[in-house]
């Protein structure tokens, strides 16, 4: 059979994942008790692409507080009372050969739930936002807190990878930018201290879990006096010092900006990252063909490659890329007189 870098194996820690293709996380605010837990449509969405063979199922951004969803239909992980639904879900997606990850969340000021809202600053996202409290250190110290004490339900859940949600203008990113990190003490002000909250929850993170970790960045502020790839050189170097295995490489939305989006729009960020900090990337957004993962992967631009909407059209894609590469991949047993 002819070999592909996409259909290749990839190894972390003790993870091995069957091939390079990722479910990127895609919240499907579903949780609809609005009490954070796994619904009968998470299982048949999930699963669908474990038995469409996806190497990494990602499980969308799943809050660590309830003030930290982005809406009050978000997955949740803050009670011992999450970790039920997910453990069976997570089995089910083992039982079709995918490994298993979740997205740790906290959305900070782009919260839209009922009550207070935190962020490093008390500057709202735009007008129609509400305007977050700026956090204390008791409340950054209950919020790493809650990531360490979801890092413990995520192990218990029986997930193989857990990745840290530090993009999109979430509470993470939010300390990480100066665009909303307008803080004096040491958790902003320098780039040292904006990194602050971050290392310490990986630090945390650490103490309870030894699997693989990934973190997810938003890699271009898209404004003046914004982040850019650059600059997400040095905070991979820091979280690669800290043992990060991956940086999942996203951009954009900590302010309003427009983009111009196209196919691979975000790659060249991955590949900055990874050849300047010497640490694996995955890379996402508009990368939707076979042809395309491939020429990424060989031109060691990333190591995974993360899909989300192709992947709501077609649930069997890596069926689809298999096909296009002229490769033959291995369907689940039940289905071999149909693939
Ligand atoms: C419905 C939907 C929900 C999303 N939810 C999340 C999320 O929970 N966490 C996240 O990091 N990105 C989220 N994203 C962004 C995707 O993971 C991905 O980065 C983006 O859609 C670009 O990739 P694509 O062109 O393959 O869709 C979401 C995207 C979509 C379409």
């Amino acid at each position: 059979m002819r070999k592909t870098a996409l259909f290749s194996p990839y190894t972390v820690k003790n993870v091995t994942l069957k091939n390079r293709i990722v479910m990127s996380p895609m919240c499907m605010y579903s949780s609809h008790n609005e009490d954070g837990k796994v619904q009968n449509f998470h299982k048949t969405h999930y699963i669908s692409r474990a038995v469409g063979q996806v190497g990494l199922i990602m499980l969308e951004a799943t809050a660590v507080q309830p003030q930290g969803r982005i809406t009050a239909q978000d997955l949740g992980i803050w009670d011992d009372a999450h970790i039920e639904g997910l453990k069976e879900l997570v089995s089910e997606l083992k039982s079709y050969g995918s490994k298993t990850s979740i997205q740790l969340a906290h959305a900070g000021r782009k919260a839209t739930v009922d009550g207070e809202i935190y962020a490093p600053s008390a500057i709202s996202f735009n007008e129609k936002m509400k305007t977050p409290k700026e956090m204390s250190k008791e409340d950054i110290h209950d919020t790493i807190q809650a990531f360490i004490d979801g890092a413990r339900r995520v192990k218990e859940a029986g997930f193989d990878i857990i990745e840290l949600h530090g993009a999109h203008g979430y509470l993470i990113n939010e300390f990480l930018s100066p665009l909303t990190n307008k803080r004096n003490d040491e958790y902003g002000g320098t780039k040292e201290n904006q990194y602050r909250f971050l290392k310490e929850i990986i630090d945390g993170v650490k103490q309870v879990w030894d699997g693989p970790l990934f973190v997810r960045v938003s890699a271009h502020d898209y404004h003046e006096d914004g982040l850019t790839a650059e600059d997400y050189v040095t905070y991979a170097q820091w979280m690669k010092d800290q043992g990060v295995d991956l940086i999942d490489v996203s951009s954009g939305a900590v302010v309003p900006a427009s983009i111009d989006v196209y196919p691979g729009y975000q790659v060249g960020y991955a590949e900055t990252i990874r050849h300047g900090a010497n640490i694996d990337t995955g890379a996402v957004g508009l990368i939707t063909s076979g042809l395309q993962a491939e020429e990424i992967l060989r031109n060691n631009r990333s190591d995974l490659i993360f899909v989300a909407r192709e992947l709501l059209r077609d649930p069997y894609w890596p069926r689809t890329a298999a096909k296009e590469l002229g490769v033959e991949i291995d369907p689940p047993k039940q289905y071999d007189r149909g693939w």
